[in-house]
């Protein structure tokens, strides 16, 4: 079998916030934060905008994709994306900011908002590699069911609503927004011919680092008391040294240990989508591999760091700016809180 990525889409709220307006809030300036991450701005989504509606319109905009729709009009994207979506088996939603704690999974309020009647639904909690998680598992289960074909795997986040405002080592860095990507499984390619879509993945953990990146208070660990007043909200904590430290040798290790079990080198990849937390750690990955600038695709100056969602959001971009060629292989790694990494090879 192969699994083929049929459909790509994604969904940014409008309101951007450059460098300078929250240099007009807190101690910070465009100067430092390009400097030391290489964002530039962020878009954040308003107060009534939870992750399932950036969601809700990624997959819409995906699924219309798929059903061969290409244009502006709303309304027959809309009728596009729900006929496609009735051919949806398996929805997976990776997330750290889902529209509930706990239950229920935000996968399910999109597979009901889209119509997808007959699609199993889940969350998966994978911090910002989730997407990666969630393209393997995805293609996992397409694999064990002769009746399942078709999968829409989500990233999706609201970084905004558990971020420290006033924290400037986190706030500069996040931005809200969803990346979808609709899978099928199709024949394998017979003897001779090229292999086509997800042909190996990686997915890796390190748990010791797990206090580097959470969410300290609300769960069973350190539940709410009734009566309690929280200082700041739920926010996210990071030790960013830490996070810098692990992510640098997690994207070095993922691709080249991808590189070497699939017996390829830099020369055979068309693109490296790496997960866009700071370009400096793209960078020094870079330099320790020795792959040329040319092969990442960075977007993280427009966007910043929208956890899940960076890497399908920039595989949809460079889908629908007509950057992949048949035949490209693209190669994507993640890493995030749990501590978690990993990669795909994919054949376009
Ligand atoms: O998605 C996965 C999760 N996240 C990550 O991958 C993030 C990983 N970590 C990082 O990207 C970097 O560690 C940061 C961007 C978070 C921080 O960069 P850094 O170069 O490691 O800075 P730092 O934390 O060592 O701080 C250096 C200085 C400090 O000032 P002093 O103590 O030297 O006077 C900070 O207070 O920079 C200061 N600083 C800032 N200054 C202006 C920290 N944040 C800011 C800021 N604006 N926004």
């Amino acid at each position: 079998m192969a699994i083929e990525i049929i459909g790509t889409g994604k969904a940014v709220p409008p309101r951007r916030v450059s460098n300078d307006d929250l240099a007009a809030r807190i101690d910070t300036s465009d100067e430092w934060i390009r400097s030391h991450t290489g964002i530039g701005s962020r878009h954040i989504a308003d107060e009534h905008t939870s992750c399932s509606d950036l969601a809700l319109e990624a997959s819409k905009n995906a699924l219309a994709m798929v059903a061969g729709f290409s244009g502006e009009n709303r309304e027959e994207r809309d009728r596009a994306s729900a006929k496609a979506a009735k051919s949806i088996d398996i929805i997976i939603l990776g997330t750290t900011t889902p529209d509930f704690f706990g239950c229920p999974s935000t996968a399910c309020i999109v597979q009901d908002k889209i119509g997808a009647d007959r699609a199993g639904a889940m969350d998966i909690v994978a911090g910002c590699t989730g997407f990666v998680y969630g393209l393997e598992t995805a293609a996992g289960l397409l694999n064990i069911s002769k009746e399942r074909k078709r999968a829409l795997i989500i990233g999706s986040e609201t970084l905004s609503k558990i971020t420290d405002w006033n924290d400037r080592g986190t706030c500069v860095l996040f931005g809200d927004g969803a990346g979808a990507a609709v899978i099928e499984k199709t024949t394998a390619p017979s003897e001779g011919q090229q292999r086509r879509g997800l042909i190996r993945s990686m997915i890796c953990s390190d748990g010791s680092g797990s206090e580097s990146l959470l969410f300290r208070r609300g769960g069973s660990r350190n539940p709410f008391k009734a009566g309690e007043t929280l200082e700041k909200g739920i926010v996210v904590e990071m030790n960013g040294q830490e996070v810098y430290n692990f992510a640098v040798k997690a994207v070095t290790d993922t691709v080249a240990a991808l590189m070497e079990a699939e017996g390829i080198t830099a020369d055979d990849i068309a693109w490296i989508i790496p997960h866009q937390a700071n370009a400096r750690i793209v960078q020094a990955a870079r330099k320790r591999l020795k792959i040329p600038e040319e092969k990442f695709f960075l977007n993280i100056e427009e966007y910043a760091n929208t956890s899940a969602a960076t890497i399908p959001i920039a595989l949809d971009e460079l889908n629908r700016n007509g950057q992949l060629k048949k035949g490209d292989m693209i190669m994507t790694v993640g890493f995030g809180a749990g501590l978690t990494y990993g990669g795909n090879i994919i054949i376009w």
